[in-house]
Formats: C-alpha cells, sequence, structure tokens
C-alpha cells in the first residue's frame, strides 16, 4: 500500500485526509514517479468544493503537478531511466507517494533544481505562458498584471516583461519589494486602484493578464484597455459577457515545461515558494492557500 491524499466528501480542507491505497504500477508506456513535492492550486480547492467539473466522482485524489523520481518502468519505454529526476503534471492525484503517467508527460529536472520549485511549476508555467502568448505582447505595450505575486501572477509578470513589455502588478504591500526587483511596477489592490494604476502608467495600458477576477476585467476596461487585449484566467463569466479572452492552461507540452526547469536552475525565471509542508500537514497547507495571500507556491513535501 501507499499514501495518498484522498476526499470522501466535498468541503474545504478539513475533508482532506491520507489514505492507504493500492501502490501503482506502469504499463506500458508509462512510468511510475517516487514524488518528492506536489504543488498545490486553487484549481484543486475549487473542484473539491463541487459543482466546478461536470462528471467529478468521489472519493478523489487530490493534486495537478509534481516533481519526483522514476522507479518503475512500463514495458516498451526506453528514454528514461530508473532514478532519473523529473517533474510534470497529472489530471489529479499528485499528491501521493506515487504517480503513473504516460512517458510524454514528464520533463528532466535540473539536478539542483529545488524540489519544491520543480514540483510547483507543472500547472502554473504553462498556464502563464499559454496567457502571455495570448496577448501577443512586445516593447510597445504597457501590461497590467493582477495578483502578481501570486502562483501564476508572478510567472506571468516576468514572462510579460521578458518580451520587452513595460510591467505593472497589483499585490498587497509587503510584496512590493520582491516585484520591483523583478522589473514590475508595484501597485496596491483595494480601495483607490484605479487612480494609483493611472499613476503608475501615465500613458496608459495597453493589455491586461488577470488573475484574480472580480472586478478586475471592470477595472481594466475602465483603464481604456480593449476587451480583446484582455485575458483572464479566473474570471470565465467575464469571457462569456465582456468580450475578453480566457486562455489558460490547455496544450501543456513537456518541452516547454523542460524549458521552465531550465531558466527556474538558471535564476532566469524565479518561483518564489510561499510554504512548504510535509504529506500529513496537507490541510494545514490548503488552509494556508485559501487565505489567497502570499507569495508565490505551496508546496507538499513527501514523504
Ligand atoms: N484557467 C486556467 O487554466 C487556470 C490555471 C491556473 C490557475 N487558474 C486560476 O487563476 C487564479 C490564480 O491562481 P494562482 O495559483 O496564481 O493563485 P494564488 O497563488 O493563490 O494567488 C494568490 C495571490 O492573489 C493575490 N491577491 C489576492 N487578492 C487580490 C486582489 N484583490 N487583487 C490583486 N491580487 C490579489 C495575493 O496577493 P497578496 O498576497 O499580495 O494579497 C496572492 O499573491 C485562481 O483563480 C486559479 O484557479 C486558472
Amino acid at each position: 500500500m501507499s499514501a495518498a491524499v484522498s476526499y470522501r466528501d466535498y468541503g474545504g480542507p478539513e475533508v482532506l485526509e491520507i489514505v492507504d491505497v493500492p501502490e501503482p504500477h506502469a504499463n506500458a508506456g508509462e512510468v511510475r514517479v517516487a514524488v518528492r513535492a506536489a504543488g498545490l492550486n486553487p484549481f484543486d480547492s475549487k473542484v473539491r468544493r463541487g459543482g466546478y467539473l461536470p462528471n467529478h466522482s468521489l472519493p478523489a485524489m487530490q493534486g495537478a503537478e509534481f516533481a519526483g523520481v522514476i522507479d518503475e518502468l512500463g514495458e516498451g519505454v526506453t528514454e528514461w531511466e530508473l532514478g532519473d529526476e523529473v517533474l510534470g503534471w497529472i489530471g489529479r492525484g499528485a499528491q501521493a507517494e506515487f504517480v503513473v503517467v504516460p512517458k510524454e508527460r514528464i520533463a528532466r529536472k535540473p539536478a539542483d533544481l529545488d524540489w519544491a520549485v520543480a514540483g510547483g511549476i507543472g500547472l502554473v508555467a504553462n498556464t502563464a505562458k499559454r496567457a502571455v502568448d495570448s496577448l501577443d505582447l512586445g516593447p510597445d505595450d504597457t501590461v497590467l498584471v493582477t495578483a502578481a505575486a501570486g502562483g501564476v501572477g508572478v510567472i506571468a509578470a516576468q514572462l510579460a516583461k521578458a518580451t520587452g513589455a513595460a510591467v505593472v502588478g497589483t499585490a498587497s504591500e509587503p510584496h512590493h519589494d520582491f516585484l520591483t526587483r523583478l522589473g514590475v511596477i508595484p501597485v496596491a489592490y483595494g480601495e483607490g486602484e484605479v487612480e494609483r494604476l493611472r499613476a503608475a502608467a501615465p500613458d496608459g495600458y495597453t493589455a491586461a493578464l488577470d488573475h484574480i477576477g472580480g472586478g478586475a476585467i471592470r477595472t481594466a476596461l475602465e483603464l481604456g484597455i480593449p476587451a480583446e487585449r484582455i485575458n483572464t484566467i479566473a474570471d470565465h463569466d467575464a469571457v462569456e459577457t465582456l468580450g475578453v479572452q480566457g486562455v489558460g492552461g490547455g496544450k501543456k507540452t513537456t518541452v516547454e515545461l523542460a524549458e521552465f526547469a531550465r531558466q527556474a536552475d538558471a535564476g532566469e525565471l524565479v518561483v518564489p515558494i510561499r510554504s512548504t509542508y510535509r504529506l500529513p500537514d496537507v490541510v494545514a497547507a490548503y488552509r494556508d492557500l485559501e487565505t489567497g495571500h502570499g507569495l508565490g507556491k505551496v508546496v507538499l513535501l513527501i514523504p
């Protein structure tokens, strides 16, 4: 048997438990990975609270991104070896001692890359890239990035900056120095936000990347940004009703994931880790994530 995070009822973090499940094994074309780190995402919480995904059934496993060590090779897998360190993503079930995935779902982990970082980018880095690419940004752009200190936002802000665009990011004040070091102009959210955003970019904004939803799209429109140059990964209603883009995490590739891992290892992409927890403390880890505040990723370390 092996340990995995699971829930039998919909609800908050308190419904999570560590259960014993039969040890999974790699079938043909698959690898088994002994997980060392698995990131947490708001997506996990939305699904666990119920009503978010059609055809979701209980009991369910949790976690969509992981890093670990290959410890079993399915028949016909020749590209990987036992002991290879890898990172990847999975529909759910990453928060477990073992995951089994198709051999195409993993990328090589640079030897010196921190386990928490490797286990915390499988979902968010591709999402950020898809979102940034959707706006075709360049040096003539001034981009508003909301929730620029969050798991996706902090990567999106850096990828936007790398296009040559000027980037203004919203975050609470404790995260402003960090964003400034990334070359992002920080602006506090909350009352008076629109005026502060106008002051931060007196010549105006040409595009927006939203990672928070709520009133963020209205704010972007109020700033004069055309709807087609606004992308949100957090406000499905705005995509339906306001004509903004909703490009997010589909079409992940391991080629890109390997490149993100290389950049993170080289210090070209900064992936802040908000906190790490051990597997038995998964409830506390999700309580932390679900505060909705903090700099970067929350990651479970396993075992
Ligand atoms: N569509 C997709 O493919 C996709 C993929 C991944 C994520 N998502 C969604 O994208 C959203 C962000 O995900 P995430 O992983 O980045 O979340 P996260 O890491 O939990 O985001 C937390 C961040 O939000 C910031 N924040 C909180 N209230 C804010 C406000 N009013 N204005 C601006 N920033 C605020 C916090 O800043 P402070 O700490 O400074 O308060 C914190 O840094 C979630 O809704 C998630 O479900 C969608």
